[in-house]
């Protein structure tokens, strides 16, 4: 990455582009002039964007809270940023009529287009979504070994993903293989990468039922064993990434969809102190990152859902840090929620005070794909997409990667797939659309301010 006195400070005078927009970069030819109170500035050799002028105050005082690595040293060595949050905390309304309100103003204006335009190109997700304090993201695994250019260059493209998820690289098998033992050599990858194209990152995830690696699967614990495992793997992981990542999915899929715990190795031993421990740990180790916990079949109100209400508000009741709920998104073409009703729902948590964010969208359909097919796609994404945006307590987007050639669906659900915003030619599909339509047409201000390396 271009380390920050390389910054190029290109136009300050005329006022033609907007805040967060590209104003330059190799290839650019649109205007160059950021809007008053901005400048363009350098975030790689191809994307110069328009930042308000506050960012790019001095922060040596941060430079050491980039963390040491705990055990390990980092393989990839690029990991120059540092960084500075300018966003705060979720405030939640003080008063009921205020949450109602606030609902009401849905997103209702959004139109999903009826059919693919052509020749129009891309229009900029993440930009779109800036433009109101969120971001859009994505996913991605095995770009190390990976030369697909077209993949890269839009996995890569700031433009339309401001956030990246490691789908694979930062889980426990992956980087625990063995007892003590830590491998952050897939994750630095990732997130050198990542950070080299100025896009965030999310971590992904500590406590899950899978990818568990086979030492802990089959080995003997007690109580006390387990739970010293546990807080060393967070340690040490959360540790090693301090500073450097915007949240962390601390427990990912602790319930069973009728709300009941999931009787995983976790539960069953530690039972559900094992969440307020992860918690405790995390925070300790990178207080920074956000925390959350994440889970699928939580979009609307329900069982699973509501015991994660009640989970969130037993943790902040006894101050264990928790700060936000990331809704999965794993959906399926014709049987998508409605906006209004992921909305309603989540109003619920950000009541609490806690932020949320959909972290892993996907909608996907039974093969073959046909045109009624993806236009129910598209008007799909288009409510989940306003759902979020409807909520100021909404951060952001993610999908769980770019193009359907890299979805995780065929292999999970053979005979579904096509699940993503682009398809196997990394060609935008109506669904891409529908949402830049979604992410043009929101009303309510987001609270995400994307942190810049200065
Ligand atoms: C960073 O902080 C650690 C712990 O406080 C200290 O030992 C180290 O010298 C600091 N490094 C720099 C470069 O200031
Ligand atoms: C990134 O995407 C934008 C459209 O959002 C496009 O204009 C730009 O050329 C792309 N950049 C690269 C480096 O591919
Ligand atoms: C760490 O993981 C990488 C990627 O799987 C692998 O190539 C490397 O050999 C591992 N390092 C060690 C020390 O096992
Ligand atoms: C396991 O130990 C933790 C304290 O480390 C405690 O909070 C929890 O309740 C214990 N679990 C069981 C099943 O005894
Ligand atoms: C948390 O505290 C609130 C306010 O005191 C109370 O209404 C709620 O029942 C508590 N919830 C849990 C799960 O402890």
């Amino acid at each position: 990455m271009v380390p920050s006195t390389l910054m190029a400070i290109v136009a300050i005078a005329k006022a033609t582009v907007p805040g967060y927009y590209q104003c330059g970069g190799i290839g650019w030819t649109g205007a160059t002039d950021c809007v008053t109170g901005t400048v363009c500035m350098s975030q790689n050799p191809y994307f110069y964007q328009c930042l308000p002028l506050t960012t790019t105050s001095s922060s040596t005082s941060t430079s050491n809270s980039t963390g040491e690595p705990c055990t390990t040293s980092f393989v990839t060595t690029s990991f120059t940023h540092s960084k500075t949050f300018t966003s705060t905390a979720y405030v939640p309304p003080t008063s009921s009529s205020t949450s109602t309100a606030s609902l009401t103003s849905s997103t209702a204006t959004s139109t999903v287009p009826a059919t693919l335009p052509t020749g129009i190109g891309l229009r900029g997700l993440n930009l779109l979504a800036q433009a109101n304090g969120r971001y859009f993201g994505t996913a991605c695994d095995g770009i190390w070994n990976n030369d697909d250019q077209a993949y890269l260059a839009l996995t890569g493209n700031y433009s339309e993903f401001g956030m990246m998820t490691p789908t694979n690289a930062m889980k426990f098998d992956t980087t625990e293989p063995s007892q003590g033992t830590f491998n952050y050599s897939n994750a630095n990858y990732i997130a050198s990468w990542s950070h080299d194209r100025s896009q965030v990152v999310r971590g992904h995830n500590f406590v899950w039922y899978n990818q568990v690696p086979y030492w802990l699967m089959s080995g003997t614990w007690t109580n006390a064993t387990l739970v010293s495992i546990l807080v060393n793997h967070i340690q040490d992981e959360a540790s090693h990434f301090r500073g450097k990542l915007y949240a962390w999915d601390v427990i990912n899929e602790p319930f069973n969809d009728d709300g009941t715990w999931r009787a995983d190795l976790w539960y069953q031993i530690i039972g559900p102190a094992f969440v307020p421990i992860a918690l405790t740990t995390a925070r300790a180790a990178d207080p920074d990152a956000r925390l959350y916990i994440n889970d699928y079949n939580i979009e609307t109100i329900g069982p699973k859902s509501n015991a994660h209400l009640a989970l969130a508000q037993s943790m902040l009741n006894q101050s264990i840090p928790l700060d936000g709920i990331g809704c999965q998104g794993h959906l399926i073409v014709g049987v998508s929620p409605e906006a209004d009703a992921i909305t309603a729902n989540f109003a619920r948590f950000a009541a609490l005070g806690l932020e949320w964010a959909i972290t892993e969208l996907d909608i996907r359909m039974t093969l073959p794909e046909t045109t009624a097919l993806l236009a129910q796609q598209a008007s799909d994404y288009s409510n989940a997409v306003g759902g979020c945006v409807a909520s100021a307590a909404c951060v952001g987007i993610s999908t769980w990667d770019t193009s359907d050639d890299y979805s995780w669906i065929p292999s999970a659900f053979k005979t579904q797939g096509d699940a993503l915003l682009f398809d196997s030619n990394k060609q935008p599909k109506l669904a891409y659309y529908s949402v830049a339509a979604a992410l043009t047409a929101m009303t309510v201000q987001g609270q995400f301010a994307s942190f810049y390396e200065v």
